[in-house]
């Protein structure tokens, strides 16, 4: 079955309904509790089987077709790399396949508020919606960074080879602090012990993005690892004024309208 040819966002939701109404109450309690306690919780079954194929097989033709390499250093992060290739927001939309339904359905909104225990909404700044990213290149990562907004929904099309690198590393419970970043960030590493986590290829992790710093550790040779992450915000988020897009405007200039002539974000000095 090809959901993305055949079934209409309506059939999608339908279908997740269905699935994530079938999952047992006890692993939702626990998905729950573990991410309460941890802010990143590993989802095995949030899709059903073939709607993963899908989404795999939607995300490899998407990259294969609009991908555009990343590499620059992220000053507001604390000058932390990023080098992929990525897809951004819109050509995904344009695509109209899974990955806007699941972003828009209903059912796995509803299933993201038991686990963060508050009324998270879809969120309101468009570029971050939905995103395809791939470290596929020997030293390809996306450094040490705090999201915009409060969670995200990351999916694993493709897992890195366990043995070279591209494991996600995280502390919970860390601000952002804006303004003299790289020192403060230095010294949360030096004091803190950083848990890191494998996730396999089909399964995807929800993680309190905004208060956890993290990272996707760089490739240490030939490897993949391609991932769908999709952004939700907190109520504050919702009605804060203190949310900048400054990394997202500086990764995506073509999907945030601060397009520059050259399309290719390269920095020089990219480690
Ligand atoms: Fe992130």
């Amino acid at each position: 079955m090809n959901l993305s040819a055949n079934c209409t966002p309506a059939d999608t939701e339908l279908r997740l309904a269905s699935h994530i109404g079938g999952l047992p109450q006890g692993d939702i309690d626990q998905l729950s509790q573990t991410f309460r306690s941890n802010h990143v919780a590993v989802i095995d079954q949030l899709l059903p089987k073939d709607m993963v194929e899908a989404l795999t097989s939607e995300a490899n033709i998407l990259l294969d077709r609009e991908s555009k390499r990343r590499k620059l250093i992220i000053k507001e992060s604390g000058n932390t790399p990023r080098a992929y290739s990525s897809v951004g927001r819109d050509a995904i939309c344009q695509h109209d396949g899974v990955i806007p339904a699941i972003f828009k359905s209903d059912a796995v909104l509803s299933f993201l508020r038991k686990l963060a225990g508050e009324n998270i909404e879809r969120v309101p700044y468009r570029p971050e919606e939905y995103i395809i990213n791939s470290q596929c290149e020997p030293g390809d990562t996306h450094g040490w960074h705090w999201d915009d907004y409060a969670y995200a929904l990351i999916f694993v099309i493709e897992a890195p080879d366990p043995l070279l690198g591209g494991r996600v590393e995280y502390l919970s419970n860390v601000e952002w602090q804006k303004g003299s970043t790289e020192p403060y960030l230095r010294r949360v590493l030096q004091d803190n012990v950083v848990r890191s986590l494998y996730v396999n290829s089909g399964q995807c992790y929800f993680m309190k993005a905004n208060t956890t710093l993290h990272r996707v550790a760089p490739l240490t040779g030939s490897t993949k690892r391609t991932v769908v992450v999709l952004t939700f915000a907190s109520p504050e988020d919702m009605v804060s004024d203190s949310i900048t897009h400054n990394s997202m405007e500086d990764i995506y200039p073509d999907d945030t309208n601060t397009k520059s002539d050259d399309a290719t974000v390269e920095a020089a000095n990219v480690g």
